[in-house]
C-alpha cells in the first residue's frame, strides 16, 4: 500500500515537471512528500537540458529541497510573477478545490500559487475525493496570530460547527509553530459547506492569517493512480 502510494507521488510529480516547466522559466515549489519526486524530476531536467530555472520556496523544507538539488533559489522580491507553481495536496474534491495545510505550510503555499500563472497540483490516487471531508479526516488547518487562537477557536465552531483543535507538536512539549512564526487550528467540519464563502468568512475573523482551503486556484491536478498511470 506504502510502496504503491509512493510510486503514484512520483508519477504524479514527474508528469507535472515534464508537461508544464519550460525553460527560462521560474517555478513555485510546493511542500510535503509528493512534492519531492517533482523536484527530483526538475533537477534531472536541469542537468539533462541545460535549463535555465528558478525556484522559489512554499516552506523551509522546499527551500532545503532547491538548496540540496542544486537549484536557483529566488523569492517573490525577485520574481513575483511565476510561470507556474506546482504543489501536493491534502485532499482534492470533483471542482479541484483543495484541503492543504497537512504540513502546516499552508500560508506560504497559498501565496506563492496565488503569484503563479498556472498552479498545477500533484497527489496520489488516495487524495481523490468527491467532496471535501470524504478522504480527509483532520479537517481544514487554519494559520491564526497566537494571541488570537481561543478566540477563533470559539467563533469557527459557533458559526460554522464541528470541532477545532490547536494542533500540538510530536516532538516538543506544546503548538506546532508554523514557519511564519503563528499556530495552527484543524477545524474538523461535521457537514459540507459552500467551500468559497466559508473560505472568505474565516478569513474574516481577526486572527486569521490564511486558511487550507484553495478554492477556485488549482488549473490541473496529476493524480498518480494505483494501476501507474497518470
Ligand atoms: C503542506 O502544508 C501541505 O499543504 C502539503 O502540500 C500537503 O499536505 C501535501 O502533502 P503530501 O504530498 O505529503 O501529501
Amino acid at each position: 500500500q506504502t510502496a504503491m502510494a509512493e510510486e503514484a507521488k512520483k508519477l504524479a510529480g514527474y508528469a507535472a515537471v515534464d508537461n508544464h516547466v519550460q525553460d527560462n522559466q521560474a517555478v513555485g515549489v510546493g511542500s510535503g512528500s509528493t512534492i519531492v519526486y517533482a523536484v527530483d524530476r526538475l533537477a534531472e531536467r536541469v542537468k539533462q537540458e541545460n535549463l535555465n530555472i528558478v525556484c522559489v520556496p512554499t516552506s523551509f523544507q522546499a527551500r532545503q529541497l532547491i538548496l540540496e538539488h542544486g537549484l536557483t533559489l529566488s523569492d517573490l522580491d525577485r520574481h513575483p510573477e511565476l510561470d507556474v507553481a506546482i504543489d501536493g495536496a491534502d485532499e482534492v474534491d470533483s471542482e479541484l478545490n483543495l484541503i492543504k495545510g497537512g504540513g502546516g505550510c499552508l500560508t506560504q503555499e497559498k501565496i506563492v500559487a496565488g503569484c503563479a500563472k498556472r498552479f498545477i497540483v500533484i497527489a496520489d490516487y488516495r487524495k481523490d475525493s468527491k467532496a471535501l471531508g470524504e478522504q480527509w479526516k483532520k479537517g481544514v488547518p487554519i494559520e491564526v496570530i497566537p494571541m488570537a487562537y481561543v478566540p477563533v477557536t470559539r467563533t469557527i465552531a459557533r458559526r460554522f460547527g464541528g470541532v477545532v483543535v490547536l494542533r500540538m507538536a510530536v516532538s516538543k512539549a506544546g503548538p506546532v509553530v508554523t514557519d511564519n512564526g503563528n499556530f495552527i487550528l484543524d477545524w474538523k467540519f461535521d457537514q459540507v459547506h459552500d467551500w468559497k464563502s466559508v473560505n472568505t468568512a474565516i478569513k474574516m475573523i481577526p486572527g486569521v492569517v490564511e486558511t487550507g482551503l484553495f478554492v477556485e486556484m488549482a488549473e490541473r491536478v496529476y493524480f498518480g493512480m494505483e494501476d501507474g498511470t497518470v
